[in-house]
């Protein structure tokens, strides 16, 4: 809800509310962010910051009003340079007159619903939306902060329009979409970084005074430092004490900033980095930010993120597939590389079809002369000697045996090996005197361009409407470099290579809205809510070491919704890190989030195959809870030393708990199966999901069973332990959901080198397990 009295603005959503105020001397300030409190139009005194006296060396803004009144020192919702307000600023221009910029409240009007920015990413369905008008007389120029309210996921989102009402020409240097000018609550920033193959590592600091910067200058909003960011207060926890979180709905070059001032206030700011930015706006013109988008949480940095993940899938995902069941994939990627024939791809279809895989997904090489990744990108037509049928053929064949049919494309890219770089050599992005550089030996195209973005759209729209193409995996393999525009001011071509890719998906999402999109850059370097206003899902990583993606995933579903992360069971050992681990614990991370497989199933012995068959059955059962259930982080394995997740339906009558173990120890603790937010007093049953027994995994133990010695690895036992398990322990509880919420569970022990038996829980290295939990009537009810 907004409401406007005296020129006081306060935009509630369920649990939060956001207070900004007009000054005597007419800036717009911020008097308050956090908890839901009444209504405070009625009384401007108790939020408003007191100003009797200047600080020595201050600048005073006008003392005819507040003699203390120093911008350098009020909560600003928008600040600039050159009147007394020394910290970073929300916008940096370059006017006729210089930099000198001072916007002053002019009026404010509320809608319902959205507003809609031209070309840019924007959240849908939103409560309400104000919008204030700025207006700078000197240098004619307005700007105009729009703040949409999401009510029930407890988001504001914010952006910025500038409009040059001037007669001459305005260098754009810096122009953020969003700045929360608050108090210190001795912060902790938590950011999430990476690289290929190790994305979303969460990293924590407490801010001292200074000035700290995420930010992305790739192209991509990257998988060095995400936009998504925490500030957590200094007693918040899993679940409870104040937190921030904060996002852009963007995926090039990003910019955040918090600044913690010598007097204690942090300032916040999100938006288009300005490195190589710069714009120029003519008279009439007008720019829009990106939205930026802000919670507040006061339990815990868990409700941060489920309030993150509630705007996301209801906000930001849209069309057929927001909010529905996503299916389980399989991928040949990892199975074949580009090592296929037409057969080997219906064979490996045909075994996932039978253990009841719902999507076959056509990778990378299909196309063109791409028989490796040296040539053919650009020539989106199908070769010939991998698929002889085309892909119509192998569509029907895929829906044949019951499976949709998916396909790869890289678009934003071209090989200098290919015919369309023969063509158009002028469409990649390079410098008219320097030598390319290249990025696993392509080149990005320059999607500025229209007519390249309709080249996009065009062999796009050719291919989906060819075949029964039911998903899209659109990947982006390279960062950008050699930036340089023939159309365009140098500082304008990042930004504009954004808005290109947006007109192009926003095109074809359009043209294809029963079509599943998954992103997908290198894995998580474009892992962004820009990506999934248009895209579904994300493939979080090319990492599907079951062990690394504990950390990858936990740190994409602090700011990111299960039901956008792609999730695969690959083969052991993993082909990035060469680490083994148990083909349940692969399922048992995977399956939180959309659940694919990237292995050559064929590959699999008859028990592996058996337990892939029992994971598939189990996924579709809780399909709901682990693609849209409420996301708990319990345990971090950094911290904690394991890993516990869970996922609870949203009347709290049954979830899902995930516990994950890194290196096995010597003397092994009891473990504890604890969960939160389930009904204090309602009954439950908590399960485990069963597992069975890898007989390998007791190495030469096996002889104290066997009635002959045995090699423990020679053929006879690996024949064995491809037909025969041992049983694993069958652990179920009745029980309150108070105990579950305080751990009153004392699980079955390790196997700790002696006395295996149905009561013994076997998880070795990198061990885990699933427990469902459902609520049951008490007995004395039935
Ligand atoms: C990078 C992606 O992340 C992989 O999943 C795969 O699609 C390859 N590209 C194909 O080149």
């Amino acid at each position: 809800m907004i409401i406007e009295k005296n020129n006081i603005f306060q935009l509630d959503t369920d649990d939060t509310t956001y207070i900004m105020r007009v000054s005597t001397a007419g800036h717009l300030l911020n008097e308050y962010y956090g908890k839901r409190i009444r209504s405070a139009v009625d009384n401007n005194e108790f939020s408003k910051e007191k100003w009797p006296y200047a600080h020595g060396c201050s600048v005073v803004y006008d003392d005819k009003g507040e003699s203390g009144y120093c911008l350098d020192l009020v909560s600003l919702e928008y600040s600039s340079i050159g009147k007394g307000d020394y910290r970073e600023p929300s916008i940096e221009l370059k006017t006729e007159n210089g930099y000198v910029l001072d916007f002053k409240y002019s009026s404010f009007q509320i809608n319902k619903g959205c507003i809609e920015v031209n070309g840019l990413p924007t959240p849908h369905d939103a409560d309400e939306t104000l919008i204030i008008y700025l207006v700078d007389e000197v240098a004619k120029l307005t700007l105009v902060l729009t703040y949409m309210v999401f009510e029930k996921a407890n988001v504001i989102a914010r952006s910025v329009k500038l409009i040059n009402n001037s007669t001459a020409n305005v260098e754009i240097n810096k122009i953020m979409s969003l700045q929360l000018d608050m108090l210190n609550q001795d912060f902790s920033l938590v950011n999430f970084n990476g690289a290929w193959i190790g994305e979303m590592h969460q990293s924590e600091k407490a801010i001292g005074q200074g000035i700290y910067i995420n930010d992305s200058k790739t192209g991509c909003s990257s998988n060095r430092h995400n936009p998504f960011f925490l500030l957590k207060a200094k007693e918040c926890t899993a679940n409870f004490g104040n937190c921030f979180a904060f996002n852009l709905i963007y995926s090039g070059n990003h910019l955040e900033e918090v600044e913690l001032t010598t007097f204690d206030k942090v300032r916040v700011q999100l938006g288009l980095n300005s490195y190589c930015f710069n714009w120029i706006l003519k008279p009439n013109e007008e720019f829009d930010t990106p939205f930026a988008v802000a919670t507040f949480s006061a339990n815990g940095f868990n409700k941060a993120s489920q309030n993150m993940h509630d705007f996301t899938n209801n906000h930001v995902v849209r069309g057929k597939w927001a909010n529905a069941p996503r299916p389980i994939l399989i991928n040949n990627w990892e199975a074949t590389y580009f090592k296929f024939t037409e057969g080997k791809l219906n064979s490996l279809a045909k075994l996932a079809a039978d253990i009841g895989i719902e999507l076959f997904v056509l990778d990378d090489g299909w196309f063109g002369t791409r028989t490796d990744d040296t040539k053919g990108l650009g020539d989106w037509y199908v070769n010939p000697k991998k698929l002889p049928h085309g892909l119509e053929h192998l569509a029907d064949k895929i829906n044949k045996l019951g499976m949709k049919f998916g396909l790869w494309f890289e678009p934003e890219m071209v090989n200098e090996k290919s015919d369309l770089y023969i063509k158009h050599p002028e469409w990649a992005i390079k410098c008219p005197d320097r030598k390319e550089s290249f990025g696993r030996n392509q080149m990005v195209l320059n999607l500025s361009i229209e007519a390249v973005q309709d080249y996009i759209i065009g062999f796009l729209d050719e291919t989906l409407s060819a075949a029964n193409i039911e998903y899209v995996k659109w990947d982006m393999n390279r960062n950008i470099s050699d930036i340089y525009s023939h159309e365009y001011s140098q500082g304008e071509l990042f930004h504009r290579y954004t808005l290109g890719l947006y007109r192009i998906l926003s095109v074809i999402t359009k043209k294809y809205p029963n079509v599943l999109f998954e992103s997908c850059a290198s894995g998580g370097n474009r892992f962004d809510l820009g990506m999934m206003s248009y895209m579904h899902q994300t493939w979080c990583s090319d990492d599907t070491d079951a062990f690394e993606r504990i950390q990858i995933q936990s740190g994409t579903a602090s700011g990111y919704p299960l039901s956008t992360m792609g999730c695969h069971v690959s083969a052991s050992p993993s082909h990035q890190l060469l680490r083994r681990t148990p083909i349940d614990t692969r399922f048992n991370v995977a399956a939180f989030g959309c659940l694919g497989y990237e292995l050559d199933l064929h590959k699999l012995s008859p028990v592996e195959l058996r337990a892939v068959k029992a994971q598939i059955d189990f996924y579709k059962a809780h399909r709901q809870l682990l693609q849209y259930g409420t996301f708990y982080q319990l345990k971090n394995m950094n911290t904690d030393g394991y890993a516990s997740w869970m996922v609870l339906s949203a009347d709290r009558s049954e979830g899902i708990i995930g516990y994950y173990q890194g290196l096995a120890k010597a003397n092994p603790k009891i473990d504890i199966l604890k969960g939160y937010n389930l009904i204090d007093e309602k009954l439950y049953n908590i399960e485990v999901r069963y597992q069975e027994v890898n007989i390998k995994t007791f190495g030469g133990l096996i002889n104290m069973i066997s009635p002959i010695n045995l090699n423990e690895d020679g053929f006879l036992v690996d024949q064995i332990s491809k037909r025969k398990t041992m049983d694993g322990e069958k652990e179920t509880y009745d029980v309150y959901g108070d105990a579950i919420n305080n751990g009153a569970i004392k699980l079955f022990p390790q196997f700790a080198g002696t006395g295996f038996d149905k009561n013994v829980r076997l998880l070795a290295d990198f061990g885990s397990r699933l427990y469902y939990f459902h609520t049951i009537e008490k007995k004395d009810e039935k």
